[in-house]
């Protein structure tokens, strides 16, 4: 895992270790060695430390958090580094993140590659730099940078880490092994990072730290004690404190749950069953098919990934505006620093904006976006039949409705898939790649590598309405509505979700989505609630009224107006009005979403219930400090969410049944996960 080398009085030791160069047991073991044999080489002056591969470290190796303790440890390898008694030169290229960049600071010098990127994420994972970062990197290069990396986990350019001190030198890409040997070889003595004196304070600390501590991660609360520890304590002193406080956060919840999230998002592209060695398709041109909101925010993703997109619309106006919408949204990601210029400018040269259906016939993978309506998706299946290439991916970005049936419009049914982006489109991370009944293997292959490549988790999903996410909002939304009608208020029934740490409530959700999804409003029919919104004009956020009222600011506050509309409904409907308890409405508003959620698991919907959590963390925004719905249901435990669901099993109507899968699981005291 590592090669030793000497070049002239130079040792290089390079860390070997495919695909990410983590800093595992046996590794720091080899390193250990390494660094002895060459301190004891007399014809040694100097040591390198560098790697091979396209990094340098992600790292300390999170797979072995969960393992017993065992020697040798990475805060033992680095003090030994430090000891050294010759100069030690960390060579950097690409990532060198948490105990990867812990190692770089226990080295004497630092050069790096001009691609390298510098982070702590350890934060990310429920935890703290363990290895001595929140002891050195604060003498380094100051409390308040120190801090803006560790309780951010953020990552600095190298041109950055130089301005910071962080590094001593930069070097083009591929001239950093020759210019650390020639460095190396001027070096005379060794410079300890431990030994500089303690950061001082800055005035302005508090202010400094306060937006970071109004986190929901414990591991921030941790990361600003073991930084004041640096400044406080003796060297030796705040390392202990750094190491206590890591255990505790090892043991932690969060940190649990956080390290499932890294894990479960990375598996989520992932198909069972696949061959490893399965071709996939060139995807060299992308065709969108609506120039609206979803069809604009996706075309974005692959512009800024560097393919050429068509968009196509059937009219002028429509289209005009789509593309003045892509070019709004590129020109405020310049102003707020996201891209720059040139960027933005190549980006918008691969746009080409249509109104020839034709042009289609060049792309390899057309997403259609237009209205959910099937006999409009029929109709384009049938026409990209007629005129795309052979080889050509035909998608649909449906939300809800049949990939099957679309599949069947056309004589390719193996090139039709789902893909369904969630709004806006070119922010959310997710999308659903929806697997019809004979979509083949290499376009479910192609699809997972295309979508990762604009920067998005891919999950599978099977064909059901809704798919994952939607069909488990899709009960959560029902009992929103009728636990209104049946007495409970609108805040108390969205304070419930952020309370859970959501970033909104069910009723907060319509809102936002839209009132009228679903309303028919050319008949003007009033079935339910959100109907009789509808036809008072409160379509949601976007008239600036729903369940709620919306200030200029979008601040959702109570309306009377929709307290008369439930009080009539209510009257009418003889619900009787009584008071519900905040038990009831987590049941029957997040309860009856694990309920759902293994149901689609018994059908093959999802693949494993990781992906699952994936779905809500990233579509819907449930928080990763939970580590998703499935992970905090197994947290909460199967037998409390059954005897919930038992508890208000009238509420949910004659058609509903708890999920086999949980019976079982409570049988045998299991869950979806079992505790590692
Ligand atoms: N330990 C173990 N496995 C790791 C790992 C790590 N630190 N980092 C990545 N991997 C694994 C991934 O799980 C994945 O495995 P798979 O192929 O079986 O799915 C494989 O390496 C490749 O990872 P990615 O798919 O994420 O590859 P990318 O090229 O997209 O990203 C990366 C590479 C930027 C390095 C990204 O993997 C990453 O951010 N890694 C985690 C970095 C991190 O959080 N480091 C802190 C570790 S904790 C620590 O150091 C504690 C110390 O302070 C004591």
């Amino acid at each position: 895992m590592i090669t030793y080398a000497q070049t002239d009085a130079i040792a290089q030791i390079v860390i070997d270790n495919p695909p990410v160069n983590a800093l595992g047991v046996s590794l720091v073991g080899e390193l250990l060695d390494a660094i002895a044999r060459a301190e004891q080489d007399g014809k040694v002056s100097a040591i390198l430390i560098r790697a091979a591969g396209r990094l340098f470290s992600a790292g300390a190796d999170i797979n072995e958090f969960k393992k017993p303790e065992d020697a040798p440890r990475l805060p033992t390898l680095i003090d030994r580094i430090e000891s050294c008694s010759k100069p030690v030169i960390a060579v950097i290229h690409g990532q060198c993140l948490g105990g990867g960049l812990e190692l770089a600071l226990g080295c004497h010098y630092r050069i790096a590659a001009r691609n390298a990127n510098l982070a702590l994420p350890e934060v990310q994972l429920g935890l703290l730099p363990g290895a001595g970062g929140t002891q050195r990197l604060p003498r380094l290069i100051g409390m308040n940078a120190a801090i803006n990396m560790i309780a951010t986990g953020t990552g600095v350019s190298a041109e950055k880490a130089l301005s910071l001190g962080l590094v001593d030198r930069l070097a083009d890409d591929d001239a950093v092994i020759v210019e650390a040997l020639e460095f190396a070889g001027s070096l005379t003595g060794v410079r300890r990072t431990c030994d500089l004196p303690p950061p001082a304070i800055p005035s302005d600390l508090d202010a400094h730290l306060a937006p970071h501590l109004q986190s929901h991660f414990d591991s921030v609360q941790a990361c600003a004690a073991a930084i004041h520890a640096a400044a406080e304590l003796p060297f030796m002193e705040g390392m202990a404190r750094e190491a206590a406080l890591f255990e505790e956060l090892l043991q932690s919840d969060q940190a649990r749950a956080l390290q499932h999230v890294f894990f479960a998002e990375r598996k989520a592209a992932k198909i069972e069953g696949l061959p490893a060695k399965i071709e996939r398709h060139s995807v060299e041109r992308v065709g969108v098919i609506g120039a609206g909101t979803m069809g604009s925010g996706i075309a974005i993703n692959f512009l800024l990934a560097g393919i050429p997109v068509t968009l196509v619309e059937t009219n002028a106006a429509p289209l005009q505006r789509g593309a003045d919408g892509i070019a709004r949204i590129l020109a405020t990601s310049v102003s707020k620093g996201r891209l720059t210029e040139d960027q933005r400018a190549k980006a918008t040269d691969l746009l080409n904006p249509s109104l020839a259906f034709d042009d289609l016939g060049q792309c390899d993978l057309i997403i259609e976006a237009v209205f959910e309506d099937m006999s409009v998706k029929l109709d384009i299946f049938r026409r990209l039949d007629a005129l795309a290439k052979p080889n050509a991916i035909l998608a649909s970005n449906t939300s809800f409705l049949d990939i099957n049936e679309m599949a069947s419009a056309t004589a390719r049914p193996e090139a039709v898939v789902g893909l369904h982006f969630f709004s806006p489109a070119n922010v959310m991370k997710l999308v659903e790649v929806i697997r019809g009944d004979q979509t083949s293997n290499e376009v479910l292959a192609t699809c997972m590598k295309i979508t990762q490549r604009i920067g998005k988790v891919p999950v599978l999903s099977g064909v059901c309405h809704g798919f994952i996410g939607n069909r488990m909002l899709l009960p959560r939304l029902e009992q929103a509505k009728q636990l209104l009608l049946e007495g409970a208020a609108i805040t108390q029934i969205d304070e419930v979700s952020t309370r859970l740490g959501l970033p909104m409530g069910p009723l907060q959700m319509i809102d936002l989505a839209g009132v009228d999804i679903g309303w028919h409003r050319d008949v003007n029919r009033i079935e339910n609630l959100n109907d009789a919104l509808c036809a008072r004009g409160r379509l949601g956020q976007k008239s600036s009224a729903g369940y709620y009222d919306y200030d200029d600011r979008r601040k959702p506050v109570p309306s009377t107006e929709v307290g008369s509309i439930v009080e009539q409904f209510r009257n009418d409907a003889a619900i009787e009005r009584r008071t519900i308890s905040d038990d009831e409405i987590i049941v029957r508003t997040v309860y009856v979403m694990i309920n759902e959620a293994a149901l689609i698991l018994e059908e093959g919907i999802a693949q494993r219930p990781s992906d699952i959590d994936v779905v809500w963390m990233l579509g819907f925004g449930w928080p990763r400090w939970t580590g998703g719905p499935l992970w905090w249901a197994s947290e909460v435990g199967v037998s409390s969410i059954v005897a919930g669901l038992e508890r208000y099993r009238s509420s949910f109507g004659p058609d509903f049944r708890i999920a086999s899968s949980l019976l079982k699981f409570e049988a045998d005291s299991q869950s979806f996960y079992s505790r590692g």
